[in-house]
């Protein structure tokens, strides 16, 4: 049994082919940097380009930094691309993002914005990172967190994708979870939403980064109102016309409509994709100019802490294929995997198939 189990693991270690590992890294923050206690994990991919660009990945409520990092490609590519990812981890019971204090919402002015803020800082004074090359995605309430962070700190990213999220201010309030907003039922302007925005930070004149908001059209956790929510804001802020320039069916997948309006803003809306849009890291990565060029094969980067199990397998990063549609998955908490199981081993997003043992693996 001990040994199945073994050998298991360190198959799974094969196959994933990582020439690093995460790292949580600690003492890298004060109270005033971090006011909420957000932790800060780090993929740093063995060679990387120099200045680095930094990808933050931001998880979904329940989720962690660990469970974002199994579950996306996005350390993956950075092995090839020669980016750095950082993972930081919600302090909130239930780990749901904090995207409705008025703290987290305004310019420096503290919440779990300003801790992921400090982490870019950081990695941008300790960690090679590039200032001019910080991007920012995450999945539903990391999506959230997305928005929040593009429109709070638009000096610090130059770029978000947000997979099934919510406009910047839409779950404002005292309460985390805002009924009201998730269920599409916040309606306003996009001059009003615009002006949230623009509020969060007065006075500042700079460059928007450029933004991509991914939803779908069966979401019925944050219901796909907020697209439309979304696409308002997102185009008065950048002062595009609410009319896309450009509208591309079936892209990037079957089902997918990809509305253009400018540079600086698409909109992706998925027919009969519920909570959430899986991840599209190639598309990410495309749009934000992280995927264009390799390191250096000579460029040899420190770690940070001890460094993981290295494989000497490299395999290449698979494309972004989700899983088939009409093929059965897995329930939240349902088995996926385990000598002798014969159901479906793929789980319901946003539910990653994580091994317990030989016998038994589960979707969390
Ligand atoms: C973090 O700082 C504290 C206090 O200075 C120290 O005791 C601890 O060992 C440090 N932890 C790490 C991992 O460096
Ligand atoms: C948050 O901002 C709103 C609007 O400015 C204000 O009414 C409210 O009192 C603020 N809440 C806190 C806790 O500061
Ligand atoms: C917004 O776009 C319109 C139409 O393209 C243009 O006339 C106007 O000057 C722009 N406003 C700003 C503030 O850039």
């Amino acid at each position: 049994m001990v040994l199945l189990f073994t050998s298991f693991l360190s198959l799974l270690t094969t196959v994933y082919g990582l020439t690093s590992s995460l790292q949580q890294v600690n003492n890298w923050s004060t109270a005033s940097t971090n006011p909420t206690g957000v932790g800060m994990y780090l993929y740093k991919p063995t060679t990387v380009i120099t200045p680095t660009p930094i990808l933050v990945a931001a998880h979904y409520c329940g989720g962690t930094a660990q469970a974002y990092f199994s579950g996306t490609q996005y350390a993956a590519f950075a092995d090839t691309y020669g980016y750095l990812v950082i993972y930081p981890n919600a302090p909130a019971v239930g780990s749901c993002w904090d995207v409705n204090t008025n703290a987290t919402l305004s310019h420096n002015g503290g919440g779990d914005s300003l801790g992921i803020v400090s982490m870019v800082r950081y990695a941008v004074s300790n960690l090679g990172g590039d200032v001019n090359r910080a991007y920012i995605t995450g999945t539903s309430s990391g999506a959230m967190m997305t928005n929040v962070l593009i429109g709070a700190y638009p000096d610090v990213f130059k770029g978000g994708s947000a997979f099934s999220g919510v406009p910047f201010g839409c779950f404002a309030g005292p309460y985390a979870w805002n009924t009201q907003c998730a269920m599409g039922e916040l309606i306003m302007t996009p001059q009003q939403w615009g002006d949230l925005v623009r509020n969060a930070y007065p006075g500042y004149t700079g460059p928007r980064p450029k933004m991509q908001v991914w939803h779908g059209t069966a979401d019925t956790t944050l219901y796909p109102q907020n697209f439309q929510e979304e696409v308002k804001q997102w185009t008065n802020v950048l002062n595009y016309s609410l009319t896309a320039q450009e509208t591309n069916t079936n892209d990037p997948l079957p089902g997918y409509t990809r509305s253009i309006y400018g540079p600086s803003f698409q909109a992706i809306l998925a027919q009969g994709v519920g909570h959430t849009v899986p991840e599209q890291a190639n598309d990410v990565l495309t749009y934000f100019g992280l995927n264009a060029a390799s390191p250096a094969p000579t460029t040899i980067s420190t770690t940070i802490g001890p460094t993981g199990p290295t494989s000497t397998i490299f395999v290449p990063p698979a494309t972004t294929v989700p899983p088939p549609t009409g093929v059965p998955t897995a329930a939240h908490w349902a088995q996926c995997g385990g000598i002798g199981f014969t159901g479906p081993t793929v789980c319901a997003s946003p539910y990653t198939c994580q091994v317990s043992n030989a016998y038994w693996s589960q979707c969390l």
